[in-house]
């Protein structure tokens, strides 16, 4: 059998409302193989999000073990997180986090336009030239 794609070990996260600790997740062990796919369920306030912005590298546990792909991710630096977050990870958010500014398919296509994505080195070694904004930008007037 494959090793696991996720693997959490006694994940830990308590929130502060002021003094008060507001204790969210409790020693979570998860492991998820490759090509698995996963419910996470829940009543509302339960953590699911909190648990999931932890897997989903934009938040770090108080204490436990998180690996990703077989690499510890529990403690490295935001830098490195950015990076295998812009790789690895595509998040559809409770609430939408669109760019106002942009069009729906420019939100879609914004991610792989970051320097580094895989998705643009084929197409960026054929043409030669990165393209300030990447394959998204459409040189099209959007619509109003
Ligand atoms: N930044 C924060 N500061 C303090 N408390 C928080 C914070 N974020 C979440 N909480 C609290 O942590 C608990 C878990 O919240 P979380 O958003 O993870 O729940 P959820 O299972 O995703 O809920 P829902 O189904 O409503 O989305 C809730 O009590 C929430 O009020
Ligand atoms: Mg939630």
């Amino acid at each position: 059998m494959s090793p696991p794609i996720l693997r959490t070990w006694a994940l830990t996260r308590t929130y502060r409302r002021g003094q008060v600790p507001v204790p969210v997740l409790d020693g979570v062990d998860l492991e998820v193989g490759p090509g698995e796919w996963v419910a996470i369920l829940g009543p509302s306030g339960s953590g699911k999000s909190t648990l999931l912005n932890i897997l989903g590298l934009l938040d770090q546990p108080d204490a436990g073990v998180y690996q990703l792909a077989g690499q510890n991710v529990s403690d490295i630096g935001d830098t490195r997180r950015a990076e295998i977050r812009n790789r690895y990870i595509g998040f559809v958010f409770q609430r939408f986090n669109l760019l106002a500014r942009t069009t729906a398919l420019e939100n879609v296509a914004a991610p792989p336009a970051l320097p580094g994505h895989p998705a643009l080195r084929a197409p960026r070694a054929r043409q030669g030239r990165p393209g300030p904004g990447g394959p998204g930008r459409s040189s099209r007037p959007r619509p109003r």
